[in-house]
């Protein structure tokens, strides 16, 4: 992917930073998904009293773009850390990675983790998630 589309959805994901409920943690987490339409989809983290329903910002992104019938995607951009201070990189927890497998070919899907517009990694999903088990499992042989 270009970097200046690279630098877009980062930029995108540390203004979700502002939205993030966290009155627990304090750690928020940002993140923007870029769908195969083009169309940027915003996530932040919303946690909860009882702690388990709490959601990340990855699936706040696929499950606001999938509510609208968008399921094809290229990319996401993570960012996070305590107080909204970004000085190392946030990777999405194993739930969140599943939830990826589930919409994307785990050899083309692109995460990519910032610190800010000039300092990410892009990883491929079938890197932070080798082995992953997805709808392509369940289809008769
Ligand atoms: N969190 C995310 O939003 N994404 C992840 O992939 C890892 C964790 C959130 C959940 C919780 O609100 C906070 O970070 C601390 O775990």
């Amino acid at each position: 992917m270009e970097k200046a589309k690279i630098q877009e959805l980062i930029e995108i994901a540390i203004k979700q930073l502002d939205y993030s409920y966290v009155p627990y943690s304090h750690f928020h987490v940002g993140a923007a998904l870029l769908a195969q339409n083009g169309t940027i989809y915003g996530g932040c983290n919303i946690e909860n009293a009882a702690y388990g329903p709490t959601n990340c910002a990855e699936r706040t992104a696929f499950f606001k773009a999938v509510s609208e019938g968008v399921k094809e995607f290229t990319a996401i951009c993570v960012v996070g850390g305590m107080n909204k201070e970004l000085t190392e990189y946030a990777p999405p927890c194993g739930v969140c990675r599943q939830v990826m497998m589930e919409f994307c070919n785990p050899k083309e899907f692109e995460i990519i983790l910032a610190v800010d517009k000039e300092h990410y990694e892009v990883f491929l999903l079938k890197d932070l998630l080798p082995l992953g088990f997805g709808p392509g499992n369940l289809e008769e042989k």
